[in-house]
């Protein structure tokens, strides 16, 4: 499932969030904890596809949330999504690839939409926080085996920072 074909509200944010107001800080970014991954598979059949599932959660107190991320594409292609996110399922997690070199190698893009309740992100109605966050990929954290099918599972936690946070009108 294409992030094309599933023209959700959180991809048209991704879209427009540099007309965002950031607004935290630097200091205040690096505070958020940063997102989980975990349960991460990521398999290709030779002349078919290579397939990607994994787990995010975001530790925020404020959402507190988890979702699972899916994706396939033909192994000959580069990974997809790149440009455009995905919706995890149908939760408020959405992902790409930030950069995508091999099943071995690459780094994911996750954002992450949720309402703040106490307000302290924006003046309303920008009540709403999107989290950016990038976790790379590499044999440190995946083992893989095979040759021509080649089938990768997480061995190491994963951790991916956050590197940008916007407000939201809702
Ligand atoms: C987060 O959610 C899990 C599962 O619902 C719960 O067990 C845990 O206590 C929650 N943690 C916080 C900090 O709210
Ligand atoms: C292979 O990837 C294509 C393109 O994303 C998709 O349409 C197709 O359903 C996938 N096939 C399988 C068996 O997952
Ligand atoms: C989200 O998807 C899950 C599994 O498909 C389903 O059980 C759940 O009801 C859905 N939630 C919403 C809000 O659509
Ligand atoms: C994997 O990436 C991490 C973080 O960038 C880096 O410290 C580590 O050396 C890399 N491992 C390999 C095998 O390239
Ligand atoms: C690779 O996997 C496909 C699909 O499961 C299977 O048909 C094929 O025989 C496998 N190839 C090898 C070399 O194991």
């Amino acid at each position: 499932m294409r992030a094309s074909s599933v023209i959700s509200s959180l991809t048209l944010l991704a879209a427009t969030v540099s007309t965002a107001p950031l607004v935290r800080s630097r200091a205040a970014q690096a505070s958020d904890p940063p997102f989980q991954v975990s349960k991460l598979v990521i398999d290709t059949v030779e002349n078919g596809n290579t397939t990607i599932k994994f787990n995010v959660y975001d530790p925020d107190p404020l959402t507190n949330a988890t979702a699972t991320c899916s994706g396939s594409w033909k192994a000959d292609t580069s990974g997809n999504p790149q440009t455009d996110y995905e919706l995890c399922g149908n939760s408020t997690f959405a992902w790409n690839f930030d950069s995508f070199d091999s099943i071995e190698k690459f780094t994911l893009g996750l954002e992450h939409q949720f309402k703040d309740p106490s307000g302290s992100v924006g003046d309303p109605p920008y009540d709403s926080v999107i989290n950016f966050a990038n976790a790379v990929v590499n044999t440190t954290y995946i083992g893989c085996e095979g040759v021509g099918n080649v089938s990768c599972k997480q061995k190491k936690a994963i951790s991916a920072p956050i590197y940008a946070t916007a407000a939201k009108k809702r």
